[in-house]
């Protein structure tokens, strides 16, 4: 398609493949059982993703995009101009869209993003929308060192990673996390980071066990997927979703219920399920804005901005990386 602005670069840093069934043989052999939360967006479980950010009692997505097209001015001020922006996991265009367009010239778009696919279309979409932005794409497991593509005058490092995805990992991979982007920004560098906040706990409950059980089938899509991809024989009937909120850690965990004792055969093996055991699928971290920018602080940065809703829904952070570390 001639006139259509393409991306700049295309960088893929063959990011170690993922077994899915090694993963969950490992998982489901442990005691207690689990799953990692990574595996619940296939094409199938992505358009359940994309259906929970529009039921009611899922205020999150729609609190944080409100949230940032209110604050995005000040962000922007923050994060000044000629400025580069890298996104994590590039979900929805709609939030980096918001936030390119508050940016007073920014230089470059980077998305990071560990399947390849995803990231094309990201990246040819904003190369669309935003025609004067170097768009570049790299394929890489954001969790763990990878390189920046070459880019003249960069200006500013600030990586973007909305959505609350942070949440997924517990305190000491969230620092390590942090710190591993620190070092991807380098110094002087910055971080825009979306933050579910801790709040009452019905509205947490009803966010994470919604009444059309979209949700619902979000959580069973993972024995789905272990059904079709790795040969599996689990009933989907046989086991129920379940999401509460733990207060102690701070944190929504989602599990899968076994409705009565039974043997699932995977990959040669058979599991044994007790009736009422459960198979955790998934933590969802809260914080209160005090909290995270402990946590930042522990990773070696500086939280310089803090915005909330007015219902205390949701929090965006801008985090400044030290420029001698
Ligand atoms: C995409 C990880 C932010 O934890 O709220 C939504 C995933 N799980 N409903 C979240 C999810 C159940 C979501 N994150």
């Amino acid at each position: 398609m001639s006139g259509e602005p393409a991306v700049a670069s295309f960088t893929d840093t063959h990011p170690d493949p993922e077994s899915f069934l090694d993963d969950a043989l490992a998982g489901l052999g442990a005691t207690p059982k689990t799953l990692p939360s990574k595996y619940f967006y296939d094409d199938r479980g992505s358009e359940l993703f994309q259906r929970i950010c529009e039921v009611p009692e899922y205020y999150v997505t729609r609190a944080e995009t409100a949230l940032l097209g209110n604050i995005a001015g000040q962000a922007a001020e923050m994060i000044g101009d000629g400025a580069s922006i890298i996104e994590y996991g590039t979900g929805s265009s709609e939030k980096i869209a918001i936030l390119l367009a508050a940016l007073n010239r920014p230089a470059a778009f980077v998305a990071v993003d560990i399947s390849a696919g995803v990231l094309r279309g990201v990246a040819e979409r904003v190369a669309r929308d935003f025609p004067d932005l170097a768009v570049h794409a790299v394929c890489a497991d954001f969790t763990r060192p990878f390189k920046l593509p070459k880019m003249s005058s960069p200006g500013r490092r600030v990586v973007f990673f909305p959505g609350s995805s942070l949440g997924n990992f517990d305190h000491e991979q969230s620092v390590d996390f942090l710190a591993n982007a620190a070092c991807i920004v380098g110094p002087g560098g910055g971080m825009l980071i979306g933050i579910d906040l801790k709040k009452d706990e019905a509205v947490l409950n009803a966010a994470y066990d919604d009444a059309q059980g979209v949700t619902a089938a979000f959580n069973l899509n993972l024995l789905q997927r272990l059904n079709r991809e790795c040969g599996a024989d689990f009933d989907l009937d046989a086991f129920r979703h379940r999401a509460f909120y733990n207060a102690d850690a701070g944190r929504i965990e989602m599990h899968l219920v076994s409705l009565h004792a039974q043997v699932v055969a995977l990959g040669g093996q058979s599991i044994s399920f007790a009736e009422g055991e459960t198979i955790h699928t998934e933590n969802s971290y809260k914080y209160s804005v005090p909290e995270f920018q402990d946590l930042a602080r522990r990773a070696g940065c500086e939280p310089l901005g803090a915005w909330t809703d007015a219902e205390g829904l949701f929090s965006l952070h801008y985090l400044s990386v030290a420029c001698d570390r």
